[in-house]
């Protein structure tokens, strides 16, 4: 017996260790490119103090990033995000940092300085609307919505960043299929609508996979990484008592 079972045991524990071994030659491989581009020298030291709450390592894994992968960043704003997925992808990949144009008054120089001295050569800037991406069909691995998709429900000085419906279609349009989806915002109470999005710039979670369901992608999956329970959620993501901490929902969909 003891014979018998020493060869089944001995096949058994290198069988794991060879699983474990790739497994976690594949993590390794893909987070120390994203701990390298979070230990780059040339990163902002303001990117760097924002991780431990934005927690980029943890959202990049969820969502899959892989070096090579060609991503959409919509709504890039300052590009702390940017900068990051710039130097994860690496030389084969490459970052489209969009930013509605209606949404630049509040921009502060932050593109420019971004991307100044061409510092991030495989990132290129595209200003427009979240319903006119400037991206080729089934051309995009990931695209991405931090802190965004509540600006369908936002119109500054009356101005449409979008029609919700077809800003999903151009997301689903641009994304190869297979391609995924990653939004984040923050969340709005029950029953709020995508008007929240206008008055205290959040979204419900709901209301972001309706729209994303009815333009053809599936939930892949969440996350609560990202929510905090001391946010009231009925007050502006810009009030003090919750700039900067709101909870936040994280979701990947695909295409
Ligand atoms: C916090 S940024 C997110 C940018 C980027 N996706 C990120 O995760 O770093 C969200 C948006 O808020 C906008 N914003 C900043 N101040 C604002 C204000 N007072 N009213 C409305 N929108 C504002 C910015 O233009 C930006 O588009």
């Amino acid at each position: 017996m003891n014979v018998s079972r020493k060869p089944f045991l001995n096949l058994s524990t290198s069988c794991l260790l060879f699983a474990l071994g790739l497994f976690n030659t594949a993590a390794l491989a893909q987070s120390a490119d994203v701990a390298a581009a979070l230990a780059h020298p040339d990163r902002p030291a303001e990117d760097a103090a924002a991780d431990a709450v934005r927690k980029p390592a943890e959202v990049l894994a969820f969502a899959g990033l892989e070096t090579g992968m060609h991503v959409l960043e919509l709504e890039a704003g300052g590009g702390y995000y940017t900068e990051i997925m710039s130097r994860a992808v690496g030389s084969e990949g490459s970052v489209i940092l969009h930013h509605a144009p209606g949404l630049m008054q509040y921009n502060d120089g932050g593109i420019d300085r971004r991307t100044a001295n061409n510092r991030l050569t495989n990132v290129r800037v595209s200003l427009t609307n979240f319903d006119a991406l400037d991206a080729a069909d089934n051309s995009i691995d990931l695209v991405t919505w931090m802190q965004g998709p509540h600006e369908l429900g936002f119109a500054p000085q009356g101005e449409s960043l979008g029609d919700p419906e077809a800003s999903f279609r151009e997301i689903v349009r641009v994304l190869k299929p297979g391609g995924v989806f990653l939004a984040i915002d923050h969340i709005a109470p029950d029953g709020a609508g995508l008007e929240a999005g206008g008055t205290w710039h959040r979204v419900e979670e709901s209301v972001t996979t309706a729209m994303a369901e009815a333009a053809g992608l599936t939930v892949l999956r969440r996350s609560d990484l990202l929510e905090n329970p001391d946010d009231p959620l009925n007050v502006s993501v810009f009030a003090p008592e919750v700039q900067g901490k709101t909870s936040q929902f994280m979701v990947l969909y695909q295409k």
